[in-house]
């Protein structure tokens, strides 16, 4: 299959000890970092413009359209991809239009053009994609349609690939991982991972656990049981729809509105690890395996987290207004504290900031007596 290199190489595939201890030692965890990559914030949606983007250049394609809901990676990615490629983007967005919304700005960055819809509605957009697409080939240009989520089997087959380095990487770390969980949005990511995977250990392979952060199960399930056949279909192994589980637990109020669970969840890797997650996808998914990890069934087993990217959407508003506490004091140093607007109040860490600058500011006081005291 064509395909245009965006990656540099193999993502990060790193221990996650002191997150392990912090949730009581059970299980031997992983993290793989899908959000290390060398454009646009990266994310697994590189996985699948390698070989959409392929296919589109392949073709002689001059422009690309594709869709998505407000917060999508895959729509930034597509921006930042079709920049380096010189690709005329065109992004659909599900609206109404928000007043503030980065992901939007840098999709504008990229040079990509933004159609927002004025309602929620998936017919909407999809109407808008078709009306763009026909637009642009009425001017003349070769235009080539990408699915939501690049999620159809060509993009998903970047993420078979995905599979089959991870199980290389870990077997060159010495282990063997017996589950991966992984936020399911589309589900092009889970069916390629569990396709992946299977090509390289067939019956031994891990269990693939998708957390739902997106659209409800109903809808997801008939989506991925497609994409699954197709893609055993195109690597040759054998699968069926019962390797297909979907946990819609931490899917809350619905795509794009944080839990109290994934706040903390977020909470607990940042200070554990020192590594962020986004409150759209990441951090549900890392919430759901917190919830396995203390019901005790993934004890003993080595546990391999799909870190998916999406950063950016720590920066969204999420429907809701940012603690004042978080946006409006400034710090001893005269900056404004750091606005995580997507997370909310990270159960308290606005107030457990202001305190942790009044300690600074008593240990600037004891280090200038120390100072003083050495002088
Ligand atoms: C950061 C992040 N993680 C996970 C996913 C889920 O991937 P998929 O759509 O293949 O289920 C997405 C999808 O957009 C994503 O942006």
């Amino acid at each position: 299959m064509p395909r245009v290199a965006l990656l540099d190489g193999p993502t990060p595939l790193q221990p996650m000890r002191r997150l392990a201890a912090a949730l009581g030692g059970r299980v031997d965890l992983w993290i793989k970092r899908e959000d290390l990559g060398p454009i646009a914030f990266s994310g697994n949606k590189l996985r699948n413009l390698e070989f959409l983007l392929g296919a589109a250049v392949d073709e002689g394609a001059t422009a690309v359209v594709t869709s998505g809901r407000r917060w999508s990676n895959h729509c930034r990615l597509t921006a930042a991809a079709g920049a380096r490629l010189g690709l005329d983007v065109h992004v659909v967005l599900s609206g109404p239009p928000l007043p503030h919304s980065p992901n939007r700005d840098l999709i504008g960055l990229f040079g990509g053009t933004v159609h927002e819809t004025t309602t929620d509605d998936r017919a909407d957009r999809e109407a808008m994609v078709e009306e763009v697409a026909s637009r642009l080939r009425a001017e003349g240009r070769q235009v080539r349609v990408i699915p939501v989520g690049g999620s159809d089997p060509v993009g998903a087959w970047g993420q078979v690939l995905a599979g089959r380095e991870l199980l290389e990487q870990a077997s060159a770390l010495g282990f063997a991982p017996d589950e991966i969980v992984v936020p399911t949005a589309t589900g092009g990511t889970q069916a390629g991972l569990i396709v992946g995977t299977r090509a390289v250990r067939d019956t031994a392979s891990p269990w693939v656990l998708g957390f739902v952060v997106a659209r409800p199960e109903a809808e997801l399930r008939p989506m991925i049981e497609r994409l699954l056949g197709e893609l055993a279909a195109m690597a040759g192994v054998s699968t069926s729809t019962s390797d297909i589980e979907l946990d819609s637990s931490q899917l809350g109020p619905g795509y794009g509105q944080p839990t109290g669970a994934s706040q903390k969840a977020a909470e607990l890797l940042a200070r554990t690890e020192g590594m962020l997650v986004d409150p759209v996808y990441t951090a549900k998914a890392l919430a759901g395996l917190v919830a396995r990890v203390g019901s005790g069934e993934l004890d003993g087993r080595s546990v391999v987290f799909w870190h998916g990217g999406g950063l950016p959407s720590l920066f969204e508003d999420l429907g809701r207004e940012p603690p004042r506490a978080m946006t409006t004091r400034t710090s001893a140093r005269g900056q404004a504290p750091h606005d995580l607007r997507g997370f909310g109040d990270l159960g308290g860490l606005a107030a457990r900031r202001e305190a942790a600058v009044e300690i600074e500011e008593v240990g600037a006081l004891d280090d200038e007596q120390g100072a003083d005291r050495n002088a």
